[in-house]
């Protein structure tokens, strides 16, 4: 293939959630909230979440092994391993991305990790494309994985009704027709503050006191990162379609971010789009970060709500903040 035709296209997608449920009504037993604050106020109803002992590798690896089987490749085929997460299995080191790479069996294949938190999938279709398209690699597995449970203070209502734990996963290979026509990401990281967490670090390492006082522990204000997300859904998509030659009218599918239906209703109804042409499934899993979009990417094209030749955006937007678009002509 010569560089200049060659494109990136999504062969194979697969997921993986935890059997685990927490309902609205679990959780009604352990904070002060309710069932009727939590659906209106986000569209969540319940969300999955780990046993103890299972870590974000556990299931980042049976997403990686149903989007290997989905494209038709084997762990040896690839040519790299990317884990986006803000939930490795170690703080440091290893990558979490090693971890899966010995799971999968993909010896010598290189891996590594990714953090743009919510928007770490969309960074890292990105970084695969330029590898496929420069020529550089062939068969790229990129992944979306979380165990938020494991930093969630299940004492702060404002938090532990949002996020779930899972995993996404896709499989990036070249093309010469359709496929990735643009990837557009963006960053303030003067906006760090409002969702943090703020121990465990370089900056605060753990110690008995981070411990003490939660800061091992999600933390956010809420409304800015509303306002935030309401704002740049919309925004990304557009940018993204532009760079593509596209407008949003010809949008045939989009796949946002699962983090509140408010948010997602919102940048629907800014790309004039019908009910029908947006992916759903908070409802089901919550927010679960990076994991997000590929698990509802997994979703829409196994439902069939995706079909050949349809123009699909993913769309998202996370702590950093960080936010990132995809626009696919799917093949
Ligand atoms: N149950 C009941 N009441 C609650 C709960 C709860 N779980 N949580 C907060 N409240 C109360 C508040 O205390 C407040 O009470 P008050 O009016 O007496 O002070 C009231 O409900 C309203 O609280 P707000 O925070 O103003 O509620 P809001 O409508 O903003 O909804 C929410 C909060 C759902 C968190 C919203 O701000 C939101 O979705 N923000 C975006 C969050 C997001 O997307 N985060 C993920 C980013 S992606 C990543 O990178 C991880």
């Amino acid at each position: 293939m010569r560089s200049e035709v060659r494109k990136a296209k999504v062969a194979g997608v697969g997921s993986f959630v935890p059997e685990k449920v927490l309902s609205n009504s679990d959780l009604e037993d352990m904070v002060d909230t309710n069932d009727e604050w939590i659906t209106t106020r986000t569209g969540i109803k319940e969300r999955r979440v780990v046993e103890e002992g299972m870590s974000t590798s556990d299931l980042a690896y049976e997403a990686a092994k149903l989007a290997l089987a989905d494209a038709g490749l084997k762990a040896q085929d690839l040519d790299l391993i990317l884990v986006a997460t803000a939930t490795p299995d170690h703080l440091a080191f290893p990558s979490t991305a090693c971890i899966v790479q010995d799971k999968l069996g993909a010896k010598g294949v290189p891996a590594f990790d990714l953090a743009a938190a919510c928007t770490g999938f969309v960074y890292g279709v990105s970084v695969a494309t330029q590898y496929i398209e420069t020529g550089a690699y062939d068969n790229i597995l990129v992944i979306g994985a979380e165990t938020l449970s494991k930093i969630i203070d299940w004492e702060d209502r404002s938090t532990c009704i949002l996020f779930g734990d899972g995993a996404g996963a896709a499989v990036l290979t070249p093309t010469e027709k359709g496929g990735i026509l643009s990837n557009l990401l963006g960053a303030d990281g003067a906006q760090s503050q409002v969702l943090k967490v703020e121990g465990g670090g370089s900056k605060n390492p753990l110690s008995q006191s981070i411990i003490d006082e939660g800061l091992h522990y999600i933390e956010m204000e809420g409304n800015p990162v509303f306002k935030f997300a309401v704002r740049i859904l919309g925004r990304a998509a557009n940018e993204a379609l532009e760079i593509a030659g596209l407008d949003d009218s010809d949008i045939d599918y989009l796949v946002p971010h699962q983090a509140n239906i408010r948010i997602i209703d919102a940048a629907a109804k800014r790309l004039d789009l019908q009910k029908e042409q947006v992916y759903v499934n908070l409802d089901k899993y919550g927010n679960t970060s990076a994991a997000s979009i590929p698990l509802a990417l997994d979703g829409a094209v196994k439902s069939g709500d995706i079909k050949e030749g349809d123009i699909v955006v993913l769309v998202g937007f996370g702590a950093g903040l960080t936010w990132g678009a995809t626009v696919i002509e799917w093949s």
